[in-house]
C-alpha cells in the first residue's frame, strides 16, 4: 500500500534548487521551481548516475551535473535526443506550505 509523508516544508527548499531525503534506502531529490511548484524525483541520474539534486533547475526541468542530460520533473523522461526514465514521486504541498510525497509500499 502506498503511503503520503510529509518531508519538509516548501520554504526547506531553496528556490531553483532542491533538497534530499531517503525512503526506504532510496535517495530521494526535492526540487522546487521559479513558480514555486515542487517534484520529488530518484537522485540518480538514469545515464550513469548523476546525483540529480546538484544540478541545475530550469522551467520544470533539471540538468544533470555530470553529463548535462536534462530530465523533466514531471515525468522523469530524458529530454531531447537522450532517453532516459526517472522514477517519479507524486507531491502535494498541503495548507500551502506542507509537503508530503506518496512513497510506494515495500
Ligand atoms: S550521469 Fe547524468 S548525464 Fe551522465
Amino acid at each position: 500500500m502506498e503511503r503520503w509523508i510529509d518531508v519538509c516544508v516548501v520554504d526547506d527548499i531553496p528556490v531553483r534548487g532542491s533538497r534530499r531525503t531517503r525512503f526506504n534506502g532510496v535517495e530521494i531529490a526535492l526540487f522546487r521551481t521559479s513558480e514555486d511548484a515542487v517534484y520529488a524525483i530518484e537522485n540518480r541520474c538514469a545515464h550513469k548516475g548523476g546525483p540529480l539534486s546538484e544540478g541545475i533547475v530550469h522551467d520544470c526541468a533539471v540538468t544533470c551535473p555530470l553529463h548535462s542530460w536534462v530530465f523533466d520533473l514531471a515525468t522523469g523522461k530524458a529530454r531531447g535526443a537522450d532517453e532516459g526514465q526517472i522514477q517519479t514521486y507524486p507531491v502535494e504541498v498541503r495548507d500551502g506550505r506542507a509537503v508530503h510525497v506518496r512513497f510506494p509500499a515495500r
